[in-house]
């Protein structure tokens, strides 16, 4: 991927919709720029991935959400997305015990912690859940499933593949339009997404266009910190047909009419027939 001039791509993206919010945060993060070995990081974790070489400048903020922010980095090997949970302390998980059934099993202190809803519990809890987005990412992506190429974890960052190109990330689905020729093939992809994630014993846990981005034709899954495995969960069939259901309905944006009983068939059907 050519290396982009940020200035020229400032430009860019302030003429397009998929603009950066917020590039103050961005400086916030940094500590000094002109030390004679580089720029240092606020964050301990991020000092400690620009130590290891994977990046050395941080672009872009990407989005902002209220538990994570996605900035994008630049490093020896080109661009990255590196998502940066926010502080453990005020962050709230999908505490949802559907998602947690079978997942921290064996840790009793930390199970204990859980219920109980103790400081340390719930720091513990949110450390675990992006430790486990990260092993699911690398998962995925060893099955084939298209998700971004994982770079490394440290702490609360994230590094992965960074999806867009030079001009900009890749839109989501929900924020694009499409003719119809290129939405049925986002569905298609979806779908086949869909069963290869549960062809590993996966279920997304939270599957829509808002979760799809779209790269040029092609559908990219992102965000897997409530990824549930068929084998543990026992709620996992009903967070497949939550999937499905939501799936179905988020591409009504397109104007598809898709039945989510069909789709779940659909989906159920190929992961068999791998
Ligand atoms: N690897 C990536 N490449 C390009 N853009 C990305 C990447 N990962 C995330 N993004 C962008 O950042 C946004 C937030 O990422 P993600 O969905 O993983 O986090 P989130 O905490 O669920 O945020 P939200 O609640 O807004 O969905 C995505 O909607 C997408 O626009
Ligand atoms: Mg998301």
């Amino acid at each position: 991927m050519a290396r982009f001039d940020p200035e020229q791509t400032a430009e860019r993206f302030r003429k397009t919709r998929h603009r950066p919010q917020g590039r103050r945060s961005v400086r916030e993060l940094r500590l000094e720029d002109a030390l004679p070995d580089g720029p240092r990081f606020d964050d301990p974790s991020l000092q400690s991935l620009h130590e290891q070489g994977h990046f050395d400048e941080l672009l872009w903020q990407l989005k902002s959400g209220k538990e994570a922010t996605v900035y994008v980095v630049d490093g020896p090997k080109g661009l990255l997305a590196a998502k940066i949970y926010s502080d453990m302390a005020v962050r709230s998980f999908k505490n949802d015990a559907a998602y947690r059934d079978g997942r921290f099993i064996g840790d009793a202190r930390i199970e204990k912690a859980i219920e109980q809803r103790s400081r340390t519990g719930v720091n513990a809890q949110q450390a675990l859940w992006i430790e486990e987005e990260y092993r699911q990412l690398c998962a995925l992506h060893a099955a084939g499933v298209a998700v971004p190429r994982p770079v490394a974890r440290e702490g609360r960052v994230i590094l992965m593949e960074f999806i867009g190109d030079e001009d900009g990330p890749a839109p989501r689905l929900s924020d694009v339009r499409l003719s119809r020729e290129e939405a049925e093939s986002a569905l298609e992809q979806a779908t086949e997404a869909m069963a290869a994630m549960l062809r590993v014993g996966r279920v997304h846990g939270d599957y829509s266009t808002f979760n799809l981005l779209w790269q040029r034709g092609r559908v990219v899954v992102i965000d897997f910190p409530q990824v549930v495995e068929v084998e543990v969960n026992r709620q996992a069939a009903e967070i497949l047909a939550r999937d499905a259901r939501s799936l179905a309905h988020s591409f009504g944006r397109f104007g598809l009419r898709v039945d989510p009983e069909r789709l779940l068939r659909d989906v159920r059907r190929r992961a068999r027939n791998a």
